[in-house]
């Protein structure tokens, strides 16, 4: 395991970044781009490794994909084109390809196996393979199907009506999946509203979906064409830097092409509500929501965040914890009992990491307690192997006296492998 040094105590940051494109729409791309019928070009494609395991994945399903500098090209032959496995399906630390692809190949007419790394062995499956089930589908697993490996052996599937317990994308697009392959009509209900990333591209692919109310509805038996996908700048990895550029001194980024799609800026409503110096610029695009976000120096203060919010900025709360030490008053961050089933439970992580650096901070059953405005101090802290706490604590050090020793920081490569690149960039000291 790797260590790394970070000192950027006071550093100014200044400058322009585009940063990677959306892991969420890169999967994506990827999966309708397999089952389109014809050539799919993916421009800004984030080559994490999270998406390089989704497009290894359907490799191994029998898609041809090119890789250049520049694009990803996918050769679909619609769901049709998609053949058994002769190797296990290994989907590496990524939950979006686990359970998208429950939904894909619980339909497809034949058998496959589907593991992950350690993290993904002990992230609940069970909320995707119960409704799969229910729609006529064969999935054994660890625990009665909770836990990968995963053993699927596809069927004909019958649509359902589900109210979705927990607000999540990742199982609502999987239920979408198979919707689109099963007999009938699907009604999916979801507590609040998520990422909408699937519903988007069925309709850039030329599917049909539909909205209404807390609903989203699916015919099945629809069938894709391929065509051309531009991936927004990822929010969720923008978040470090506008982060970043709130709590160090003299500063000012402007981030570039980032995806603005409304589902995920709740991260853009919290700096607003935190008193941050922050302008957002929408381009006037179809289909994903893109802009320019200029964030600066922040006089920042507590917030309360819950409720609707929550999915809207699920990723961003580990980052949001940080700003929170360096406001002033009291942040209580609620309904965020979904944290403990991420890459980490990332209400133990946020909490014994930034305890580390002499953040007053405690955890509660559905979220955490975070009391401004204190100084942070260098110490030995670790990733646990989680990116985006490996990225938070990497911005820490620009407000931490002394030096951040960072445990295990590869793990960044999982969502951004640039990020300390980029940051170098944006550092005139
Ligand atoms: C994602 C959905 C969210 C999010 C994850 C990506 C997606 O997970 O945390 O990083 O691409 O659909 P849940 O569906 O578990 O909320």
């Amino acid at each position: 395991m790797k260590e790394m040094e970070v000192e950027l105590t006071n550093s100014r940051l200044n400058g322009r970044l585009e940063v990677p494109g959306d892991k969420s729409i890169s999967h994506r791309s990827i999966m309708f781009g397999a089952l389109a019928d014809g050539k799919t070009t993916i421009r800004h494609f984030l080559k994490g490794e999270d998406c390089l395991r989704t497009i290894d994945c359907f490799r191994k399903l029998g898609v041809k994909i090119e890789e250049t500098d520049e694009e990803i090209i996918v050769y679909g032959n619609g769901w049709e084109g998609l053949s058994e496995p002769v190797d296990i399906l290994d989907a590496g630390n990524s939950g979006t390809t686990t359970r998208l692809l429950l939904g894909i190949l619980a339909g497809r007419p034949f058998h496959s196996v589907l593991i992950g790394d350690e993290s993904i062995g002990k992230r609940p499956m069970d909320r995707v393979v119960a409704p799969l089930v229910k729609m006529g589908a064969k999935i054994n697993g660890r625990n009665g199907g909770r836990f990968t490996p995963l053993a699927i052996d596809g069927s004909k599937l019958n649509s359902i009506q589900y109210e979705l317990p927990v607000a999540s994308a990742q199982v609502k697009s999987a239920i979408l999946f198979a919707g689109l392959q099963a007999e009938g009509e699907t009604v999916i209900t979801e507590p609040q509203p998520t990422r909408d990333h699937t519903e988007k591209m069925i309709e850039q692919f030329g599917g049909e979906v539909v909205r209404r109310g807390n609903d989203i509805i699916v015919k099945g038996g629809q069938s894709f064409k391929g065509t051309d996908v531009y991936v927004p700048g990822d929010i969720s990895s923008a978040a470090f830097f506008l982060a970043a550029g709130a709590m160090a001194p003299e500063s000012e980024i402007i981030l570039e092409n980032v995806g603005l799609n409304p589902t995920r800026t709740g991260i853009v409503d919290v700096l607003i509500q935190m008193g941050a110096d922050i302008h957002v610029q929408e381009n006037n695009t179809e289909g994903e929501e893109v802009g320019t976000i200029t964030i600066r120096t922040s006089n920042l203060k507590g917030v309360e965040i819950g409720g609707d919010l929550i999915p809207r900025l699920i990723d961003e709360i580990p980052i949001i914890a940080l700003l929170a030490t360096q406001a002033e008053g009291k942040t209580v961050i609620r309904d965020a009992e979904e944290l403990k089933v991420k890459e980490t439970n990332r209400i133990d992580t946020v909490v014994d990491e930034l305890k580390k650096l002499g953040a007053e901070i405690q955890a509660t059953e559905d979220g955490m307690i975070v009391y401004g405005k204190s100084q942070l101090s260098g110490s030995q802290v670790s990733s646990h192997g989680d990116h985006r706490i490996g990225m938070m604590l990497a911005v820490a050090s620009l407000v931490a006296k002394g030096t951040i020793e960072l445990e295990n920081p590869e793990v960044i490569a999982i969502s951004y492998p640039s990020f300390f690149e980029d940051m170098k960039q944006l550092i005139k000291k």
